[in-house]
C-alpha cells in the first residue's frame, strides 16, 4: 500500500509534467498558474488509495486523479471570483492577479481538460464514468449556488446547511473514492460504501474549512482569515450563534452585519463566537459525522491492512490547520 505522501509525490509529478496549453497565454497561464500552487492534493490522493485498495496497478487511475484535481481546481477559481477572495494557497487569487473574464475564461477551460483526462481512462465502459463525474459537478455547482443564496438569509437551519455542504464540498469527496475504487476494480456495492465514507468525511471536512476560515492561522490555511464572516456566509458557526445568542446578543450581532467595515464585523463576530462557543459545537459535528463516516468504512469488504490508511488520512483531516 502507499502512503499519502507516496501518492501525493506521484500526483504532483503528473500534474506538473500535464501540459494544459500555451497560445494564448492569457488563457493558458492561469491554468498552469492555478495547478502549481499546490494545495493538499486530497482528491486525486484519495482516489488512488481508493484504486489502491483493490489493485497494485494505480497507473490506470492516474487521468481519473488529475480530472478530479482540475476540476476542484476549476471550482477554486469561480469560488474566488464568487466569495470575493483575494488569497488562495498564499497567492493572489486568478481574478485579482488578472481579471474576472480571465477566471470566467481560463476556469472554463479547466473544466473541459478535466474531462478529456478522465476520458483517457482506460476502462471498458467510460459512459458510467463520465455520468458519475457530471453528476458530481452537477451536484458541486448546485451546492454553489445554494451557498450565494444563503448570503442573504437568516434563517438557514442545520439541515439545509448539511445539504448545501454535501453539495458543495462533500459528494466530490465521495466521488474521488467511488471513482478510483471502480477504477481498481471494486464492486458496486464497495464502491458505493467508499462514497458514502467519503460523504460524510467530506461534510467534516467542511465544518473544519468553516472553522479554520474564522480562527484559523492565514499563514497556514493561505486563505485571508474572516471571509466567511465577511462575505455572510451562512457557515454553522454563525448558524448556532444565531439559535444561540441572547436577545441583546442577538441585537448586537444584527448591527455586526450589517457592518460595513469589515475588520469591525469579524473582530465582533469572533467575540460573540468565543462568548458562545460555537466552535467548541462544530468540533462535535465534526465528530458526528466522522462516526457516521466509520459505519460505511467498516462495511468496505477488504482487508483491514488494505484500508486503514483511509481511515488515517480522515482522521488527520479533522485536525488539519490548512
Ligand atoms: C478547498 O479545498 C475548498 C473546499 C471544499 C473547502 P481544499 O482545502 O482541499 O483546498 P486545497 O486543494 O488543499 O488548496
Ligand atoms: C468551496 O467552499 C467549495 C467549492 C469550491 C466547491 P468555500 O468557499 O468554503 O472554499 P474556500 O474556503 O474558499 O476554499
Ligand atoms: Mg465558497
Ligand atoms: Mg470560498
Ligand atoms: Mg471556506
Amino acid at each position: 500500500m502507499r502512503t499519502y505522501k507516496e501518492l501525493f509525490e506521484l500526483i504532483s509529478k503528473h500534474i506538473a509534467e500535464t501540459s494544459y496549453g500555451a497560445e494564448p497565454r492569457e488563457l493558458y497561464e492561469p491554468i498552469n498558474y492555478m495547478m502549481s500552487l499546490g494545495g493538499k492534493r486530497l482528491r486525486p490522493v484519495t482516489t488512488l488509495m481508493a484504486c489502491n485498495m483493490f489493485d497494485e496497478e494505480i497507473e490506470k487511475a492516474i487521468p481519473a486523479a488529475l480530472a478530479i484535481e482540475m476540476f476542484h481546481n476549476f471550482t477554486l477559481v469561480h469560488d474566488d471570483i464568487m466569495d470575493n477572495a483575494p488569497l488562495r494557497r498564499g497567492k493572489e487569487t486568478i481574478y485579482k492577479k488578472w481579471n474576472m473574464p480571465i477566471a470566467i475564461l481560463s476556469g472554463d477551460l479547466m473544466m473541459i481538460k478535466a474531462t478529456e483526462s478522465l476520458c483517457k481512462t482506460e476502462t471498458s465502459d467510460i459512459i458510467k464514468l463520465l455520468k458519475k463525474f457530471n453528476d458530481i459537478a452537477t451536484k458541486v455547482c448546485e451546492g454553489q449556488q445554494i451557498d450565494m443564496n444563503f448570503e442573504s438569509r437568516n434563517d438557514v437551519s442545520h439541515n439545509e446547511y448539511i445539504n448545501m455542504i454535501s453539495l458543495k464540498t462533500a459528494v466530490l469527496l465521495g466521488g474521488a473514492l467511488q471513482i478510483g475504487a471502480l477504477i481498481g476494480g471494486a464492486n458496486e456495492e464497495d464502491a458505493g460504501h467508499l462514497y458514502e465514507f467519503g460523504k460524510n468525511t467530506g461534510i467534516a471536512f467542511q465544518v473544519q474549512d468553516d472553522i479554520l476560515d474564522s480562527f484559523g492561522d492565514a499563514g497556514k490555511t493561505g486563505k485571508k482569515t474572516g471571509g466567511d464572516i465577511a462575505a455572510d456566509k451562512k457557515t454553522l458557526l454563525l448558524i448556532e450563534l444565531l439559535a444561540a445568542a441572547h436577545k441583546d446578543d442577538k441585537k448586537l450581532l444584527q448591527e455586526l452585519m450589517n457592518e460595513i467595515d469589515d475588520d469591525k464585523k469579524i473582530t465582533g463576530i469572533l467575540q460573540l463566537y468565543h462568548k458562545y462557543k460555537v466552535k467548541e459545537f462544530a468540533e462535535a459535528e465534526k465528530e458526528k459525522y466522522l462516526q457516521l463516516a466509520y459505519r460505511h468504512f467498516n462495511k468496505v469488504n477488504v482487508n483491514a491492512d488494505r484500508k486503514s490508511i483511509l481511515k488515517q488520512t480522515a482522521e488527520e483531516l479533522m485536525s488539519r490547520t490548512s
